[in-house]
């Protein structure tokens, strides 16, 4: 049955801009695609059969997993792209709420991973591709929670890479920077807001909204992504889009009293 395919996709988060520009770009390029949504009544694109999933539930990744393989039998891909964001100072988010995004951005991907994983060793092949963001290598003022969930991605996705590439899967990391996708619209605010931050984050927010303007579209990403699905020989990290390939470039060469100043300036912070 799935002779004619490339292989079995699965995309979380599928409904709406990296994900549903990755679940086209994979059917596309011939793979058999399933997307997720939370939501039972999100038509997917064309070609992509939608799936109910909640990240953050153990039982909902558990059937999303059954149902793949009930109606495909196999996973060959699995494309970790469901997350959220908080944009705040890190003291205005309380602990409850920072353990609400971690549970989306960092367990979700456990979740799935470990859900997943056991059907790849099987075949004895597979790819995890992670989406990360330029702000896992970076450090990410006024969404320094989020930037933590990133981070805690690429060490997880790289270091997981050395213990299954023995089982023929590879973990690889794609790494956005802006796109212009509902995600900024989707942006939690802090639960304990302070009026001392008032002015940072009116600052941040036209900085933001101007670098969204000039933001990478999701079909930039969505063609590294599937560059990082593909690959012969993968590379571990895959900086998408103009911005990201320079700021990853930056992150590596430039000292880091230097990239440190050119940020604080970048951002317009003071001193
Ligand atoms: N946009 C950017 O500037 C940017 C930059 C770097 C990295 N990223 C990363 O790219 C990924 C996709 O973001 P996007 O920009 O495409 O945002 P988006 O348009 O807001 O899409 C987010 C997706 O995540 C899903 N989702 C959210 N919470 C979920 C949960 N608990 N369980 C399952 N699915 C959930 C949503 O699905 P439903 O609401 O339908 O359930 C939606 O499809 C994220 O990991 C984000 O961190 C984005």
């Amino acid at each position: 049955m799935n002779k004619t395919y490339r292989g079995v996709a699965l995309v979380t988060g599928a409904s709406s801009g990296i994900g549903r520009a990755t679940a086209i770009s994979l059917q596309e390029a011939g793979y058999r695609v399933f997307g997720t949504s939370r939501r039972s009544t999100v038509e997917g694109p064309a070609g992509v059969t939608m799936l109910t999933c909640d990240v953050t539930d153990d039982a909902s990744v558990t059937t999303l997993v059954e149902q793949v393989l009930k109606e495909a039998g196999q996973i060959d891909l699995l494309i970790n792209n469901a997350g959220i964001g908080i944009f705040g100072g890190a003291e205005e988010s309380s602990l409850t709420q920072a353990k609400a995004l971690f549970d989306v951005n960092v367990f979700g991907v456990f979740r799935m991973t470990k859900a997943v994983l056991p059907v790849m060793r099987r075949r004895g092949s597979g790819r995890i591709v992670n989406i990360s963001s330029a702000q896992g290598f970076i450090p990410a003022p006024y969404f320094s929670l989020y930037a933590a969930t990133k981070h805690a991605i690429e060490g997880y996705s790289q270091s997981l890479d050395h213990e299954v590439r023995t089982f023929g899967i590879r973990v690889v990391l794609v790494e956005p920077a802006y796109t212009r996708t509902a995600f900024e619209e989707s942006l939690i605010p802090p639960d304990q807001m302070l009026e001392i931050y008032g002015a940072a984050r009116a600052g941040m927010t036209t900085v933001i909204e101007k670098a969204m303007q000039q933001g990478d579209t999701p079909d930039t990403v969505a063609a590294t992504v599937l560059k990082a699905a593909t690959d012969a020989t993968p590379k571990l990290q895959y900086p998408a889009g103009k911005q990201a390939r320079q700021v990853s470039f930056l992150r590596r060469f430039v000292p880091s009293a230097a990239f440190d100043r050119s940020l604080r300036k970048m951002l317009r912070l003071p001193g």
